[in-house]
């Protein structure tokens, strides 16, 4: 049992000199194709990051050495994306929380060959949120994405411009993708798999849009962080070093129906926030990771006891007065009481799901365009899984029988499943149908997925 716990934890609380402006990722610029579609052109490419002192660290990126640009999308957009891949092996990209044609997926059934470029094409037909972008190549994608293939691609819409909420890139509204990564003598990245190997790569040290030891100067009131935890394997519970109190706005599917507030929050990998934090004028504080609270459950795992900070945060003398936070959001997800055309259980265990391993080839069920499920799923082992769907939003209806927290009452595409709980999942799916081509649904914990937790399905 010794071999799956960490030796020492990690407290860096205190330690980090912050020394480093965040570094915002940039906007995509799109040029216009055939039908008015709006066009990105995106390359795949490796290259070299100096994230620290010393030799440059050899990564991938997109349209550039690490991570890749933040793509905006408006609801309504057709977009079309020119996939470039310069890489010496195939990889892929994959839209996680899109709703889009499978063929357009991007998942292991999508892959771009060495020098080819994929041209997937859609028009967007869901609600603002933050997504994100990374390759999903059967058996390499947390290889590929612990590289640096990753970006956050962010949808707009009407309900959202109407609310005020702070909304200039990079100025109140800040990306902050998050990721843990190892270093070797010579700075490059190292696969370090501690715990037995039972979560995958773990890393010491803490990225924020691949910035080690950032600070964000603050000049607003109220800040938007946009948070993606951008890790393969490590769990996040968000917090500030005074303890002070900040809203969740948005969840992975969109706004929640109103603001909650909160001092901690909980993202396992592949999950988005929106959170609203109010700044005083001069003031310093850190966003730090605590250690899980799940006592007997996750607290079985010592690595999530890690207390780590992330980014600061350092207001300026005066701060302009912009932004509010509405009292009231989006409209709360409404499929609770809905008709329930099949209900499907599945038991997330050793790297398998319903006790099968991924089979590219294998497509495990259909389900009915228009028609609403409850899946119910379940940790079956002591470690930390989650469970993403491709293509649709889910409403979590509930945990072990009871109403979810407000963290999970708003839409998911994700969601983290503490050990021996029960998620009740309802989803409706809707057009976009090929009934040949299948989507994913998987454990997020990218070694995990590799490992073969994961199956498929159709929309027929
Ligand atoms: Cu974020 Cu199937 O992926
Ligand atoms: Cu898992």
């Amino acid at each position: 049992l010794g071999a799956y716990y960490f030796t020492a934890k990690q407290d860096t609380a205190g330690k980090i000199a912050f020394d480093r402006a965040l570094a915002i990722p940039p906007l995509a610029e799109a040029g216009s194709g055939a039908s008015g579609a709006r066009v990105f052109q995106l390359g795949i490419e490796a290259g070299e990051t100096r994230f620290k002192d010393g030799p440059a660290t050899r990564t991938w990126g997109v349209n550039g050495a690490y991570l890749g640009p933040t793509i905006r999308v408006r609801r309504g957009d057709l977009v079309e994306f020119a996939v470039r891949n310069d890489l010496d092996r195939e990889t892929s990209l994959h839209w996680h929380g899109m709703h889009l044609p499978a063929v357009m997926d991007g998942g292991p059934h999508q892959t771009v060959p060495v020098g080819g470029t994929w041209r997937p094409r859609w028009t967007v037909d869901q609600p603002a949120a933050t997504l994100w972008y990374h390759p999903h190549v059967h058996g390499s994608t947390a290889d590929h994405t612990y590289r640096g293939l990753t970006g956050l691609l962010i949808v707009d819409d009407e309900v959202t411009d109407a609310l005020n909420l702070p909304s200039e890139y990079g100025i109140d509204d800040i990306p902050m993708i998050v990721q843990d990564r190892a270093f070797d003598g010579d700075n490059q990245f190292e696969q370090r798999v501690p715990l037995g190997g039972s979560l995958g790569v773990i890393g010491d040290e803490i990225l924020v849009n691949g910035t080690i030891g950032p600070h964000f100067d603050v000049t607003t009131r109220l800040v938007r962080l946009r948070l993606l935890n951008g890790s393969n394997a490590r769990l996040y519970n968000f917090g500030f070093s005074d303890g002070r109190r900040f809203s969740l706005v948005a969840t992975d599917g969109g706004l929640l129906a109103e603001p909650w507030e909160t001092d901690r929050l909980y993202l396992s990998p592949g999950e988005r926030a929106e959170i609203v934090v109010a700044f005083e004028p001069g003031e310093r504080v850190e966003l730090r990771s605590y250690p899980s609270e799940h006592g007997g459950t996750l607290g079985r795992l010592e690595g999530f006891d890690d207390l780590l900070d992330i980014c600061q945060f350092r207001a300026a003398g005066t701060l302009s007065d912009t932004a509010e936070l509405p009292a009231t959001l989006g409209a709360a997800p409404d499929l609770a009481g809905q008709a329930v055309a099949q209900e499907r259980s599945f038991a997330l265990a050793s790297d398998q799901i319903n006790g099968q391993a991924m089979a590219m080839d294998r497509i495990d069920f259909g389900v009915r365009e228009g028609t609403v499920e409850v899946w119910e799923v379940t940790n079956d082992n002591g470690y930390l899984h989650n469970f993403h769907v491709h293509d649709v939003r889910f409403q979590v209806l509930s945990v072990d029988g009871g109403t979810p927290e407000p963290p999970l009452r708003g839409w998911k595409d994700t969601v983290m499943l503490v050990p021996g709980k029960r998620y009740r999942l309802a989803m409706r799916f809707s057009d976009h149908t090929d009934p040949n081509v299948p989507y994913m649904y998987h454990c997020h914990l990218l070694q995990h997925e590799d490992n073969g937790m994961m199956g498929q399905f159709v929309v027929l």
